[in-house]
This record gives structure tokens, sequence and C-alpha cells, in this order.
């Protein structure tokens, strides 16, 4: 399986304080069967520079190939949707035009439309990132498939589906994957204890409400086109 949301980058967010967690991070990964790991660190009120993540992916990187741990991680960013798309720069995955972007969780702001078509206008592909724990979409999913006819693809967090955020959040990620909107399903993982790097429990609730198949496209295919800067399956 392949993650393309993972807090897994030592002391740059909120996510592992040091190397060793991230490592321990990269070993519960392996054990559910993840081998790949897309790096996501916040952008939102510091702009990290491309050049800084990527000398701690590389850090990581030799960490885990010198333990032997079978994990590869790759550069990505977790990046505020209200930043200005002229920032947006050295923020994509694996410097493809997929780009994970977060919008608040308490709302969807009136100008999302806006805010995605700015992105595509710039050559992005734009993922929105867990919009099933957005406040909005939970009371009104029809909010988040008003923004799909853009070309936006959708994440899930797999411990959406577990219940883990609460039976709401639950119901409206059910919801939007019942009704076709999902692509991927990733760990938004942010420690080795909270908030785990482990897709499997999220992958078994999906297989039962989309079928084996399609629920492994969303941690195998679909997350292997956009490593790639591939067209999704669809
Ligand atoms: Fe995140």
């Amino acid at each position: 399986m392949i993650d393309i949301h993972c807090h897994i980058l030592p002391g740059i967010d909120d996510g592992p304080s040091d190397i060793k967690e991230s490592v321990e991070m990269a070993k519960i990964a392996a054990l559910d069967g993840i081998i790949k790991i897309v790096a996501t660190p916040h952008i939102k009120d510091t702009l990290h520079p491309k050049s800084a993540i990527a000398k701690i992916v590389k850090l990581l990187n030799n960490n885990l190939a010198e333990i032997g741990i079978p994990v590869e991680i790759i550069q990505g960013a977790d990046v505020n949707a209200m930043l200005d798309s002229s920032l947006l720069d050295g923020y994509t995955i694996n410097d493809t035009g997929y780009i994970l972007i977060e919008f608040p969780h308490s709302h969807l702001p009136k100008n999302s439309k806006d805010i995605i078509f700015k992105m595509m206008i710039r050559g992005y592909h734009p993922i929105i990132t867990h919009p099933e724990r957005n406040l909005s979409v939970i009371k009104n999913p029809k909010l988040l498939f008003e923004l799909l006819d853009t070309g936006l693809l959708v994440q899930i967090t797999a411990d959406s589906l577990t219940g883990y955020f609460g039976m709401d959040v639950k119901e409206c990620a059910v919801y939007i994957l019942e009704k076709g909107a999902v692509s991927f399903i990733a760990s938004d993982a942010h420690s080795v204890t909270e908030r785990r790097p482990i897709l499997s429990g999220g992958l078994k609730v999906a297989e039962k409400i989309i079928g084996k198949e399609k629920a492994a496209s969303m941690v195998t295919s679909n997350p292997m086109a956009v490593i790639t800067g591939n067209p999704l399956n669809v």
C-alpha cells in the first residue's frame, strides 16, 4: 500500500519530535503493509522551503535503509488551502502536479471553488484532505459535491472509517464513499500512539461498502498514479 498523507518527518510540524519516533512510525507502517509514504508536513504559518523538507526526507530514508525498514519516504506537503496559489510551488507530491490541500476544519469558505480554480489554472491537481472531518461537510455533504465538478480529488482518513473521530465523521466518510466521490484513503498519521500510520483498518471498512477491488485502488493504484504523476484510472 501507499500512504499519500502522513506527518512522519521529525521536528517540522505537529508530527514526531525526533527521528527515532519517525523510524518507529515507519516500522508500524511497514507491518501494516505500507511500502511508500508521502511525507506531508503542514504548510500554513511557516513556509518551509522545499530544500529543507527534502533534506529531512533524505535523512529519514537513509536511516530506514540503514536499519532495513522496507519503506520509502517521498516528498510532499499538507498545504493550507487559504495559502495564495502563487506560493504553492515546491509543495506538490513528488514534483508532480498533485497537491494536498487542507481547508479549515470548521467550515468550507464561500470562495472554495475559486480557490480550487486558481490552483487548476496554475496547473495543479488539488486533492482535498479529509473533508469528512469538516464541520460544514458533515452537516451538508452537498457542499463537497458542488466542488467536485472542478476536477477536485478527495482523500479521506482511514481512521474516519473505523470510527476513531466519532460517529458523525464516520457516517460522513461512509456517505461520500458510497457516492463514489473518494479516490484515496490515507492515514494522516502524526505519531506512534494517537494517530498511527495504519491503513488496513479503514480499508477493511471500505471493502464492505464499495467492494475489495475499488477499495484496494484507493491505497494502491490511485496513490501510485499520484506519485508517478499519471492520471487516475477511473
Ligand atoms: Fe494532515
